[in-house]
């Protein structure tokens, strides 16, 4: 197969494109013939060896890589569920062997779903990750439920344009929430057209000035924490992280010692992303009923993938940074 890997670790040059013998399917593994991947920030912690799990990571020639697309070239005995030729796209964390920066993955078949037929293969690529984190952090971590008659939940989004938050405001929205969003003044518009009420500048605006009050505050960038955000948490709200501050996990650590160091009726979660089929399988539907689109910020082949690490490690992305695997 065709795949991007690395025998050392370091800066982005240490990523060489070649040919690797193809990954073997195992009996309950599906194979896909990748069209596209996305760069996700850990891709290129996990490229320095300065990811904080790095010890899960697969050893040397390693190939990067968390979010497969494309279509079923074979399946293992096992699977019954897929056939040769589906549409499919799922993620691979590194306890799965990454990979996904190949024109070739095997895959889990129960980390996989079928992929929406309303997308281009650059917004496929960059769901399975980030939509999965959007959705377990505000569903399983923020108890984010279907609106009831009048009973609307109010959601803050920090880092809203990115690719996590991206998909937050329109899974909170998807859901029938009343959804604000943090991040620069010059993604303002596009976060209120992913379904954003109002949209808040952190340059500008101290958020510490803000009035409001959230049942979730989902901080897609690990900037705050939930003394920060103390005055905007609502009774019984969660403040749900993908990053925490350091000053966060020492707090979250002592109030687990010391419960009475925890503020009362605040829920405070850490998500940590986890392959899911049946909510992979919802995220689809949204998608199907154009309640998600997918954001691309940009797109790179393969030979260019210092560039698109450059660009992820910029922290500039508006929406997915996407690796095309195959030629098109
Ligand atoms: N724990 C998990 O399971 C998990 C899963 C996925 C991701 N993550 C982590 O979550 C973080 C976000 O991931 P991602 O894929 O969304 O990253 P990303 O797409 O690279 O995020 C880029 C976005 O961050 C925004 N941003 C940068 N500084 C900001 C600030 N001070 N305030 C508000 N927004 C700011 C930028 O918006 P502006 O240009 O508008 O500032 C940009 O749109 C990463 O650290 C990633 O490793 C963790």
């Amino acid at each position: 197969m065709k795949a991007i890997f690395q025998t050392r670790s370091g800066k982005p040059d240490v990523l060489q494109v070649g040919d690797l013998p193809s990954p073997a399917c195992g009996p309950k593994d599906v194979l896909v013939s990748n069209l596209a991947t996305s760069v996700n920030p850990r891709d290129c912690l996990i490229r320095a060896g300065r990811y904080q799990l790095q010890f899960l990571v697969p050893k040397f020639p390693l190939v990067l890589g968390s979010d497969c697309y494309g279509r079923v070239l074979s399946t293992g005995a096992d699977v019954h569920n897929f056939n040769v030729g589906d549409l499919v796209y799922g993620l691979k964390n590194p306890s799965h062997g990454l990979g996904t920066y190949a024109d070739c993955v095997s895959i889990a078949a129960k980390n996989l779903a079928r992929a929406p037929d309303n997308l281009s293969i650059d917004q496929g690529a960059g769901v399975p990750l980030c939509a999965l984190t959007a959705y377990q952090a505000l569903v399983d971590h923020g108890q984010l439920q279907q609106k009831q008659r009048r009973k609307c939940q109010r959601i803050l989004v920090i880092g809203a344009s990115g690719g996590v938050g991206s998909f937050s405001v329109q899974i909170a929205k998807a859901f029938g929430a009343k959804v604000d969003g943090i991040c620069s003044a010059s993604n303002a518009e596009l976060v209120q057209s992913l379904g954003a009420e109002r949209v808040f500048d952190y340059k500008t605006q101290d958020i510490k000035t803000l009035k409001s009050q959230y049942d979730i505050i989902f901080d897609t960038i690990g900037q705050h924490s939930p003394a920060t955000c103390r005055h905007l948490l609502a009774k019984n709200a969660a403040f749900v992280t993908t990053v925490p501050a350091p000053s966060f996990l020492l707090k979250h650590l002592a109030s687990k010692l010391l419960p009475l160091l925890s503020i009362p009726h605040i829920r405070k979660r850490i998500v940590m992303v986890k392959p899911n089929q049946e909510q992979l399988t919802a995220i689809t539907d949204f998608i199907q009923k154009g309640k998600i689109v997918p954001m691309v910020d940009s797109v790179y082949a393969m030979e260019d993938v210092t560039d698109a690490h450059l660009r992820s490690q910029s922290k500039r992305a508006v929406g997915k940074i996407i690796i095309r695997t195959q030629a098109s």
